[in-house]
């Protein structure tokens, strides 16, 4: 009696145990040769991310966070260095892992949505479900992102903040376990922008999903509990941060 309380209690441990460093980066070099000029987007790049947490990754136009983060959600190799996800070394995935590692791990949301124009939000949001067993179905997620009336619009009828609703919505159907977005308010007004963000911060608080958001506006840094700060590919600063909600943050 007393093994299978201690075996219980072992094993709720461990299921509920959080990874300190979920993320982590080890000297992560990525070198582009364009004919005889050698561009170094990452330049040794060393950090950790701990589960669960909302990363803002803030840096100068080409400092290289786009290429961190297809690095991280497996579209993009390193020259060098290592990159793990909880036990797993994503930089030594072969072809066939990432593959899987980008369809069931890594949501994406990008700075111009990416939507299909001629499916409907409801059908955007289905084509990744389908992708995955166990998805959330489409309803119920655009519902929770406010969609809920819209999503049999297509997404020419949809505002941008509603377009960028409806691909965090695709990229949380699946139930990821990263959610990576990339430059997510770079095409929105300053009150969408606001709203979209808030939306991330809920998702990171009310499903503990680990959120990667790169910007160049340092000012959202003050939404982050961890702040990276890149500058020509190197990491300049790495800082916990006491996580400020959207409506107190001004820009
Ligand atoms: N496929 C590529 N081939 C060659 N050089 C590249 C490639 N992708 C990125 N680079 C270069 O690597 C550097 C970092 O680019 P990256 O896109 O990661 O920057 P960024 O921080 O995302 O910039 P931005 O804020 O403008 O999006 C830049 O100098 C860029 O020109
Ligand atoms: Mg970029």
């Amino acid at each position: 009696m007393y093994i299978m309380i201690s075996w219980f209690l072992y094993v709720r441990k461990v299921s509920t145990m959080k990874f300190e460093k979920y993320i982590e980066f080890i000297d992560a070099t990525k070198v582009y040769k364009s004919g005889e000029v050698e561009i170094r987007a990452l330049d040794n790049v060393s950090f950790s991310i701990r589960e669960g947490e909302l990363a803002v990754i803030v840096g100068e136009s080409g400092a290289g966070k786009t290429t961190l983060l297809n690095v991280l959600g497996g579209m993009d190799t390193l020259t060098d260095g290592h990159v793990f996800m909880g036990p797993n070394e994503v930089s030594e995935f072969n072809r066939r892992q990432l593959e899987d590692y980008r369809r069931f791990d890594v949501g994406f949301v990008f700075q111009f949505y990416n939507l299909i124009p001629n499916l409907t939000a409801r059908e955007n949001v289905e084509i990744a479900s389908q992708l995955t067993s166990g998805s959330i179905p489409a309803e119920e997620v655009l519902s929770a992102v406010g969609l809920k009336d819209r999503m049999d619009n297509f997404p020419s009828q949809l505002s941008g903040g509603e377009q960028q609703r409806v691909s965090i919505a695709r990229a949380l159907a699946k139930r990821p376990k990263l959610l990576l977005c990339d430059e997510p308010t770079g095409a929105l007004d300053y009150k969408t922008g606001k709203s979209v963000l808030q939306l991330l911060q809920h998702t990171c608080r009310d499903q503990g999903k680990t959120v990667i958001i790169i910007t160049h506006n340092s000012a959202i840094t003050a939404m982050a509990d961890r702040i990276i700060r890149l500058k020509s590919g190197r990491v300049v600063e790495v800082r916990e941060n006491e996580a400020r909600p959207i409506d107190e943050i001004d820009w």
